[in-house]
């Protein structure tokens, strides 16, 4: 089970810092007036108490009152007009340009319940994200099938991924290390288990990652892979899945692509690391391990569930 915590005042980039900056001074302008409005009560409160007899706190003149309210109302009025530039110009600092015929830097679809991953040159992945570090990357978001929303604190702004249309977010990585994120919108059963890890390499080592995530997948070398890679096909597994080299073309979609899965960390949106004992699991009855998930049960015979975890397992 993934434990990482999400930090959401954690900032990597100007975005988050922008928006932390904006929250603190909020919380201290807020925190201010909470105490000195506290403490105005308390005082009244201990300085009109009822002693032996009944005293009154007496009647403040017309006039005076009137000054009052001008007074606190015209405050509230500057405070609310100051925060309202404040805000607004954060926004104008987030928000992504238009850029009518440009390639976005990355392109993620949510699905129930995982995140698709596509990158310009072609490469797919799924659920874990890498990026090179310092770059201010334009993002295009987009759902296959319900409402998500795509938030990784550090990293900049949320924003939601709506089924038919696009969206756009920067992100940004001044250092390199890894983020955690998280579906923000709640999208059914799964919504919990739709966690992001993304890595930001230094620019060499982000190439060398494409370039290695680029290719396609290796030839099992035993028996028992050998034997998983066949029932792959025959179990219609690459009718969901895509193996880039091993399945007709990466076209399918419905589920993750599975060409290098040994090399991540988690797997079913970071619910599980990703282990053979958990991919069998997985396989044998995916509805016990993630109830809800679209990937029926097979009802595959142990042998079956040994030879296609070990196929998987070695998709390095
Ligand atoms: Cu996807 Cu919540």
């Amino acid at each position: 089970m993934l434990v990482q915590i999400q930090h959401i005042f954690q900032s990597a980039s100007s975005d988050a810092d922008a928006f932390n900056w904006l929250f603190n001074a909020f919380l201290a302008v807020s925190g201010f007036i909470i105490l000195l409005v506290s403490g105005l009560i308390a005082w009244t409160v201990y300085k009109f108490r009822a002693k032996q007899a009944a005293v009154s706190a007496g009647q403040i003149p017309a006039s005076t009152s009137r000054k009052v309210e001008i007074l606190t109302f015209g405050l509230a009025g500057l405070l609310v007009a100051v925060f309202l530039v404040f805000t607004v110009r954060t926004i104008y600092r987030v928000q992504t340009p238009p850029r009518p015929g440009q390639q976005p830097d990355l392109t993620i679809v949510g699905h129930q319940w995982w995140w698709e991953i596509r990158y310009p040159d072609g490469t797919v992945t799924a659920n874990e994200l890498h990026i090179p570090a310092g770059r201010r990357l334009w993002v295009r978001l987009e759902s296959a099938d319900v409402i998500h929303d795509w938030y990784v604190p550090a990293l900049g702004r949320k924003m939601d991924m709506i089924p038919g249309m696009s969206n756009y977010v920067w992100m940004q990585a001044r250092e390199k290390g890894v983020y955690e994120g998280a579906c923000n919108e709640y999208c059914g059963a799964q919504h919990a288990w739709m966690r992001i890890r993304v890595t930001a390499h230094s620019p060499e080592d982000f190439r060398r990652w494409l370039g290695e995530e680029g290719k396609s997948a290796r030839e099992p070398k035993n028996e028992l892979a050998k034997k998983g890679k066949e029932l792959f096909h025959k179990k219609v597994c690459a009718g969901c899945h895509s193996i880039r080299g091993h399945t007709a073309g990466d076209s399918a979609r419905i589920g993750p692509d599975l060409t290098h899965l040994a090399s991540r960390k988690y797997i079913l949106g970071g619910k599980e690391p990703n282990s053979l004992g958990a991919l069998r699991a997985w396989i044998s009855n995916p509805q016990a391990v993630k109830p809800g998930a679209h990937m029926p049960n097979f009802n595959l015979s142990p042998e079956e569930i040994e030879a296609l975890a070990a196929y998987l397992n070695q998709l390095k």
